[in-house]
């Protein structure tokens, strides 16, 4: 055979594999509004990076005359590119070639990539589209995803790890994306179950349509399970690229700097006004992170779900930081099991990955109520002040309005290490509201009052002079200033300059219990 006929061979082979799981099924994908596993690496990735691996890759089984269906690459491909320049290692299901569904040979191309990505420090994305373990490979494909799983546990704080749900997946299809830090679902395209509609119909009765069971507002806005929700794959290619845009490539490598051309200095006079003076009215305090970050721009994180508490990420003078805020406008911007638990898990991303942590506190507490002490609020609240204490990234905290209770404790206080803790002078920060206080501490002269109603009054205006303010935390050192709110952002960025170089450490140890 010449030289040439080789290399004609060669590019017949690449062809082979280019052609997913062939021109019928590609044409359903394409009909269902959904790009092949190959177009979104392609748009995904800088123009002309991707490096393919693997290629030629087939599965081994011979049972259910499988050997009689081989497709190159065998339903996965896997390889490496660039995103804004910088290395990623990407793998990407064909549900063209059965069913995206994952063989043992698969599964080992997608270890292949991992363990490159973990020796490289760079992060991994997973472009997810699958049916999960591979029925005819029966125990190899189960031990196919359990390799994988235990390299996404690995992998789990030393590279990031983000999974797009781009088609119906199930089973370990569902599982590898729940270790990995952020999942993205697409609307209308996209299902995560453990079992689908079918089974759960044999199983229990119950009927329950795939979007319902498992589509991307029930994982965004029900569960909690996924991240982000985009509107198609393009918008979700485009989020996977926004979203590593503030992540740095490992747990050793520094958060990323975008330059910008917002002032430093920038002042908001409209913050001085904005804090409603009835301490019960809502506000959104969005609006406050919106106008302190770079550019106004906040990149939001489970935005649908938890929505008593915020997180996302945002940029302080180019650098990236991780922003978690109580939202006053949603249940008063308690803390409930949704929100420690949401709250929670970015917190430990966020110091896992160096990011510091911008802390905006109006909290009037944990929310009450037997819903919740039945479901855990104890242990799951623990959760959120476990995070926060055991972080040791910057940690920068302004206390805008309420900071009641156990909750004030748990919002980056300065006892849990907060670095730079501020706060607005219409900050109220003691053990309960006004209102609560004196009813219990004035209990018996409350009952003994010929006018209970004005004295409660009468008390609760002295205690929320003596109270419910930030000078008493001042006094004793617990905030380190009270700043004007049009100061927020130059505040927030001059303390991140002084903790440029923050070095603090945990006690040596296997790892830590937190109540999980
Ligand atoms: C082999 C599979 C497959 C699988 C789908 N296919 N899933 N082949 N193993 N797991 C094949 C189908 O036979 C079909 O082949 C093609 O993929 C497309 O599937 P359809 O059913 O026609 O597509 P659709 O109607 O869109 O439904 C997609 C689906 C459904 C919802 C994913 O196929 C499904 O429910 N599959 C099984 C899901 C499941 O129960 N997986 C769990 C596996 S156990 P043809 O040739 O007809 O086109 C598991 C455990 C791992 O993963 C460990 C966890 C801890």
């Amino acid at each position: 055979m010449s030289i040439e006929d080789r290399i004609r061979e060669l590019e017949a082979k690449n062809k082979e594999a280019e052609a997913c799981g062939g021109k019928e099924r590609v044409e359903k994908q394409h009909a269902a509004g959904k790009l092949t596993a190959r177009e979104r690496i392609l748009k995904l990735l800088d123009h002309g990076s991707f490096v393919e691996i693997d290629k030629f890759v087939v599965h081994r089984c011979h049972d259910f005359d499988l050997d009689k269906q081989k497709y190159l690459g065998d339903g996965v491909i896997t390889g490496y590119g660039t995103i804004d320049g910088r290395l990623v290692f990407i793998f990407s299901q064909d549900f063209t070639v059965f069913g995206g569904s994952l063989s043992g040979a698969y599964a080992k191309k997608i270890c292949k990539v991992m363990d490159l990505a973990l020796k490289n420090g760079a992060p991994v994305i997973g472009l997810n589209d699958s049916g999960g373990a591979r029925i005819q490979e029966g125990v190899e494909s189960l031990g196919g995803y359990a390799d994988i799983f235990l390299r996404n546990t690995l992998a789990s704080g030393v590279v990031p790890q983000i999974s797009a749900i781009m088609g119906p997946c199930a089973g370990g299809a569902v599982y590898s994306p729940a270790i990995t830090d952020f999942i993205l679902m697409v609307k209308d395209t996209s299902y995560m179950f453990v079992t689908g509609p079918e089974v759960i119909k044999t199983v229990t009765m119950e009927e329950v349509t795939k979007e319902k069971l498992g589509g991307a507002m029930t994982h965004n806005q029900v569960s909690g399970v996924a991240h982000l929700a985009a509107e198609n794959e393009e918008n979700c290619l485009v989020m996977i690229r926004e979203l590593l845009s503030f992540l740095p490539q490992n747990n050793l490598d520094d958060v990323p700097e975008r330059k910008t051309e917002d002032s430093p200095k920038r002042i908001d006079p409209k913050l001085n006004n904005f804090i409603p003076d009835n301490p019960k009215k809502p506000y959104d305090i969005k609006h406050i992170i919106e106008s302190v970050v770079d550019d106004n721009y906040f990149f939001e994180i489970q935005s649908h779900y938890a929505t008593n508490i915020i997180v996302g990420f945002g940029r302080f003078y180019g650098k990236s930081c991780g922003i978690v805020a109580n939202q006053p406008a949603i249940l008063a911007g308690c803390l409930d099991i949704n929100a420690s638990l949401k709250a929670a898990r970015f917190v430990r991303f966020c110091d896992a990955f160096n990011i510091p942590i911008i802390t905006f506190v109006d909290v009037p507490g944990f929310l009450p109520g037997t819903d919740q002490e039945y479901g855990g609020i104890i242990k799951h609240g623990a959760k959120l002040l476990y995070a926060f204490a055991e972080a040791t990234v910057p940690k920068i905290t302004i206390v805008t309005r309420k900071a009641y209770g156990g909750a004030y404790d748990v919002m980056s206080s300065k006892h849990l290490r907060g670095d730079a803790n501020f706060a607005f002078p219409t900050a109220e920060i003691a053990v309960m509201g006004p209102e609560g206080a004196v009813q219990i501490i004035h209990k018996a002269a409350l009952g003994k009052a010929a006018d209970p109603e004005a004295l409660k009054d009468t008390l609760v205006d002295q205690y929320r002079k003596t109270f419910a303010n930030p000078y008493k935390a001042a006094e004793l050192g617990f905030i380190d200033e009270i700043i004007k709110p049009e100061d927020t952002r130059a505040k927030i960025i001059q303390s991140l300059e002084m903790l440029r170089g923050k070095r603090d450490t945990n006690p040596p140890k296997k790892h830590g219990n937190i109540p999980l």
